[in-house]
């Protein structure tokens, strides 16, 4: 392996605000730095030993939220049970539910399987190389597009993720809002401009740039000393890593109200599955009506369901901060209303309802905030039930 220098000069900036083909050609002139640092330093890891196109795309998918420490076990775990992209298209959904236990955002997970039976239907069992092509199966943006062309194919593609942002953000001191699609766009047409200029190796490149934004130019307190871009850096020059990136979010919380409905039977409380789509997507709950609701309409709800109840009890009231995970998972806030709904016995030709597991009917929309002041207690007629 020919000597690639430690650290690199950039030649300075020729303009305050250089346009994307004067940054290309400054960042690919940092790559050979890059380079070395990524062979001395990086991490060995299971995806990047053996870069195939299929480990690649399920690592990648796998690392999305989730910590490399966390996904490793569960990445080793998953190319054992489902090896190869057939496998992956074959395997019950149950079994792939159990894979995926614990990494979370299990819309991930179908959108995989679901890619890998295009893929074995419309390209023969071999995932493209052409980012364009990759990036019409569902689950696959741009970021992970990029990188199974250039990590697994070798294909000068840019892979950006929000590592590679910080890190570009702090090379070229760009003030601009990263979370901005546009400012993204711009960055991917940075490296693709980078890349073409002639880099032997495009994968490793893209993959130096993570393993830099995940080990060096971390988003508080960057090792700036360990950089191979140290003296190229323009934020670090400016003073200014601990400012940049801007990440200016737009989105507004919106703030949720809910009555959560424990309906318990013979000791046993019925949970449903969410909707496939969207937040928490299949996951199981309990049954919950927007709004703070009165009893009255507690047991409307039921009766119209088939459901006799047999006595409520509203439990507690939650509020923030105490749903501070669930805000983090929902960007909701949630106020709930735990209501406890002793011995709600199913009645007639709708009996099954009570069932564990099965799904009640959506609720009728209509919030009444506040509308229950005091908490309610009603006794269970169900002794078998342990929560009276
Ligand atoms: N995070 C996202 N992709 C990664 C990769 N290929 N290696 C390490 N961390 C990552």
């Amino acid at each position: 392996m020919p000597d690639l220098p430690d650290r690199v000069t950039v030649p300075a900036h020729a303009t305050e605000t250089p346009d994307s083909a004067e940054r290309g050609a400054l960042l690919a002139a940092a790559f050979p730095a890059l380079l070395a640092f990524y062979d001395r330093e990086r991490r060995h890891l299971p995806w990047r030993e053996e870069p195939t196109p299929y480990r690649v795309w399920v690592s990648e998918i796998m690392l999305q939220q989730t910590r490399v420490e966390a996904v490793k076990p569960y990445f080793e775990r998953f190319m054992r049970a489902l090896p190869d992209v057939y496998a992956l298209a074959a395997c019950p959904p149950d079994t792939l539910h159990k894979l995926w236990e614990g990494l979370g955002y299990y819309s991930r997970v179908r959108n995989l399987q679901r890619a890998a039976e295009l893929v074995v239907r419309d390209y023969g069992g071999e995932l493209p190389r052409d980012p364009k092509t990759l990036l019409t199966l569902p689950g696959i943006g741009s970021y992970t597009a990029g990188a199974i062309a250039a990590f697994a194919y070798g294909v000068p593609a840019p892979a950006v993720d929000g590592n590679v942002l910080r890190v570009l953000a702090r090379f070229f001191a760009d003030g601009r809002n990263i979370l901005d699609p546009r400012v993204k766009t711009d960055f991917e047409t940075t490296v693709a401009d980078a890349l073409s200029r002639g880099t032997p190796r495009p994968g490793d490149v893209g993959q130096a740039l993570i393993e830099l934004g995940a080990t060096v130019c971390t988003p508080a307190n960057p090792a700036c000393e360990k950089c191979p871009w140290h003296d190229a850096c323009r934020a670090r020059q400016d003073g200014r890593t601990a400012t940049l990136p801007c990440r200016e979010k737009k989105t507004t919380r919106r703030e949720e109200t809910r009555t959560v409905l424990l309906l318990s039977f013979g000791g046993r409380y019925l949970i449903r599955r969410r909707p496939d789509r969207g937040l928490l997507a299949s996951l199981y709950e309990f049954p919950s009506l927007d709004g703070f609701r009165t009893e009255e309409e507690i047991r409307a709800y039921l009766t119209a369901r088939g459901l006799t109840p047999l006595s409520v009890a509203l439990f507690a009231r939650l509020y923030p901060p105490r749903l501070a995970s669930a805000r983090r998972l929902c960007r909701r806030r949630r106020s709930l209303r735990p209501a406890r709904r002793d011995a709600a016995r199913p009645q007639g030709k709708r009996a099954a309802d009570a069932r564990p597991g099965r799904r009640l009917p959506a609720p009728h929309p209509g919030a009444h905030p506040g509308r229950l002041p005091a908490p309610l207690g009603v006794r269970t007629a169900d002794r078998r039930d342990p929560h009276p």
